[in-house]
């Protein structure tokens, strides 16, 4: 079982090169190095999105027992200095967090190398993109399943498209180094021609890419109908564009990349495929996730969690959280189940999406 590895002389000069701070990475049991730590900085959401958020009775997580940026900006400081570079803020909705801003200012401050991201569903893009920008956050990835109206209020609950479409517009003219649009794939809502055409020319006028994930499992999503009724595989979205479009598969630029790219060849739209259902790609994960409420959770799909937050309550030191944090990355499994297996159940006691963290 590996621990995380002390490194001898040779090697210690090469992780000087490789990362200045650090004589030790974070490695799980399967040898995979941990570069990439997803937080969550919220439960809440100013969305209803119907496979994210039970319809009744959220158990929202009491304001106390969320972890204060103080502590955030410790956990991240622990992570950096053994390796983690790639910070990505989540929610429930991250934007809504008073305060954000400064915890993004103070991430970056840890270390100008560190790549900050955001996953926002875009409502308060337009009022904070230009903020965004400036404290460092270097790419966004905007949540939106449907550029059509009706189809958003049926999906979110909530009269805000335009508030999304307006955003958008702003964090364009903005010119962060990266803009992605994710968009869930549910069969009967949003995967019919007109739409992917109204995404692709979306993606033809603005130069965005527009990013299709598998439905995934989770406990709350009404797993079950969606496997008979609203799952399709990103093959059959391929194959249902190829029909109309000629597109051209992008090599792999990153090799922990999660999605398959295509450009367009007609208009250049640049479209992505996250086929985390039916190619999950285990193999390469190098992230982990800590919840809103101080928990690591080293894989998204394993109920297996490990309390930062009261140990770093209790007067914990640096190396008593970073082995905490290699103790869970010793139990993280290999990969998760094949979902599409008539046997797999998602687990009931789980927490949902929007208590995981995006
Ligand atoms: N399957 C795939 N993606 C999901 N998201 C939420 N629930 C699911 C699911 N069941 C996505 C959101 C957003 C990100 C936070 O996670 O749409 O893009
Ligand atoms: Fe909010 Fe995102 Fe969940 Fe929708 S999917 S409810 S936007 S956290």
């Amino acid at each position: 079982m590996f621990t995380s590895i002390p490194l001898n002389k040779y090697d210690f000069c090469l992780s000087k090169l490789l990362h200045p701070k650090t004589n030790s990475y974070l490695i799980d049991s399967h040898g995979r190095i941990i570069k990439n730590a997803r937080i969550s900085i919220t439960d809440r959401c100013n969305l209803r999105c119907k496979y994210c958020i039970p319809e009744e009775n959220p158990n929202w997580v009491k304001k106390e027992e969320l972890l204060s940026f103080e502590e955030i900006i410790r956990i991240v400081e622990i992570l950096n200095k053994h390796g983690v570079n790639k910070f990505r803020l989540t929610g429930g909705e991250p934007t809504i967090r008073t305060g954000f801003l400064d915890l993004c200012k103070n991430i970056k401050q840890i270390d100008p190398k560190i790549e900050l991201s955001i996953t926002t569903n875009g409502i308060k893009l337009f009022e904070y993109a230009e903020t965004m920008k400036d404290v460092g956050i270097d790419r966004i990835n905007i949540s939106l399943d449907t550029l059509d109206k009706d189809t958003f209020y049926k999906i979110t609950s909530r009269n805000l498209f335009d508030d999304v479409i307006k955003g958008i517009h702003k964090a364009i003219e903005v010119e962060f180094n990266s803009i992605k649009i994710n968009a869930v794939a549910m069969n009967g809502v949003n995967t019919d021609l007109n739409t992917l055409n109204e995404f692709i020319n979306l993606s033809a006028s603005t130069g965005l890419e527009i990013r299709y994930i598998e439905f995934m499992p989770f406990h709350g999503n009404n797993w079950m109908d969606e496997k008979s009724n609203g799952y399709i595989s990103s093959n059959d979205l391929v194959n249902k564009l190829q029909a109309h479009y000629t597109l051209e598969k992008l090599h792999e630029q990153n090799p922990s990349q999660t999605s398959r790219n295509y450009v367009i060849k007609e208009n250049s739209a640049k479209i992505g495929f996250i086929s985390s259902v039916s190619q999950s790609f285990c193999d390469k994960c190098d992230r982990i996730r800590i919840t809103a409420d101080g928990f690591l959770r080293p894989c998204l799909h394993e109920h297996k969690e490990y309390d930062l937050k009261t140990k770093l309550r209790n007067g914990a030191t640096d190396d008593d959280l970073k082995n905490l944090i290699q103790s869970g990355l010793n139990k993280k499994w290999k990969e998760h189940p094949d979902f599409l297996s008539m046997t797999y159940l998602p687990l009931i006691e789980d927490r949902e999406m929007i208590r995981i963290g995006g």
